[in-house]
């Protein structure tokens, strides 16, 4: 296997700075560019720490071409793996335009850069929200059905802008990685998941009320044809998803591939809970409350194409997951 220099955008986020931690431990080295508009300057250094590699970091936007395009000119970049990007579903409702804008505009930007310095790998972070509401479990091959919010139509979008970009020049290798939901943290408690305000997804939540910062969770639903009523995700430790990052990189060929990372395993909202309680030992109290408009009855991946091409297959249980997001609950703060 050859080594190379990844350019990583968002790797200062929550799965982005995972990993650069799992790129470096597979030899590569990686240069940063974040504007670190959701995540702080700190976790470069906990990277360092936990690697003992040195990481060359630009605090920038990656929608500006030319700051991009003067990376390129310093390093000599051998791909890409593009994560920075809005994330908030409820919030890319309210502001359409800042998502749309971010998070297309980067992904036409370093695919155009790219071109011109003739870097032809070219990692991207996409989500199995893309999928909609198709049957479960969800397969690469499925026709895309309409996302409810402007945060999955630009992941919709970036996926295809890669795909025309890719059938232009056949050189250009893609590699669209659609993420199930992600938790976890890395097992020295340095890095995580640290939502600013409160948070919406779930993991965050309850390690929140764990914590006593806020007071019970509120559970969206229990009327949803599962196995007890509460919604169904496929939940993959993060260091697993980052691992699958590396397995995608390593084993990239030329056109474009789309892979599932995801466990394929299903686990309902008070499972989780009931999980997390068990493992770390500690309550979490919660109320069932009225459905979350656009929420989806399950969620859950078919994960033999990433097993199958990509000799990849996430190694971690909803245990572990649970353990580390609290571990790095109880270091943080
Ligand atoms: C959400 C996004 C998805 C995004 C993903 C990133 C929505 C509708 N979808 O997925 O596009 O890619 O995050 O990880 O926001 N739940 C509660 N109480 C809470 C929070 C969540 O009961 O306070 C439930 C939800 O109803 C769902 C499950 O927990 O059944 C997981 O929710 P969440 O962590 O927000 O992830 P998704 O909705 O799957």
């Amino acid at each position: 296997m050859t080594f190379m220099n990844i350019l990583v955008t968002g790797g200062a986020g929550f799965i982005g700075s995972h990993t650069c931690v799992a790129l470096m431990q597979a030899g590569h080295q990686v240069i940063v560019a974040d504007n670190l508009s959701n995540s702080k300057a700190e976790t470069i250094d906990k990277i360092k720490q936990i690697t003992g590699y040195d990481v060359t970091f630009y605090r920038v936007d990656v929608t500006e071409e030319e700051t991009v395009d003067d990376i390129f000119a310093k390093h000599s970049i051998d791909g890409i793996i593009h994560f920075a990007g809005f994330k908030a579903v409820g919030e890319s409702v309210e502001k359409p335009l800042a998502y749309y804008y971010n998070n297309i505009v980067s992904t036409m930007v370093l695919a155009k850069v790219s071109k011109k310095y003739n870097v032809n790998r070219f990692v991207f972070s996409s989500s199995a929200t893309v999928y909609g509401e198709n049957e479960v479990p969800f397969v690469e091959t499925m026709e895309l059905l309409p996302t409810t919010n402007p945060y999955g139509e630009t992941k919709a979008i970036s996926e295809r802008i890669l795909t025309d970009v890719s059938k232009s020049n056949p050189d250009f290798s893609v590699s669209l990685l659609r993420y199930f939901n992600p938790v976890g943290a890395h097992e020295s408690g340095l890095i995580g998941e640290a939502p600013t305000g409160i948070p919406n997804n779930l993991m965050p939540y309850v390690t929140q009320v764990a914590k006593r910062k806020l007071d019970k969770l509120r559970v969206y639903g229990n009327d949803y044809p599962t196995v007890d009523g509460t919604g169904v995700r496929d939940y993959i430790h993060v260091m697993d998803l980052a691992e699958g990052h590396v397995a995608a990189l390593n084993n990239l060929t030329e056109g474009v591939h789309i892979y599932n990372l995801g466990t394929g395993q299903g686990t309902s909202v008070l499972q989780l809970v009931k999980a997390f309680e068990e493992v770390n030992n500690i309550e979490v109290p919660y109320e069932i409350v009225e459905r979350r408009p656009g929420d989806i009855a399950k969620c859950y991946a078919d994960v033999s194409k990433a097993r199958r091409e990509l000799n990849w297959i996430a190694q971690r249980g909803i245990a572990e997951m649970c353990r580390d997001a609290w571990r790095f609950n109880t270091f943080a703060d």
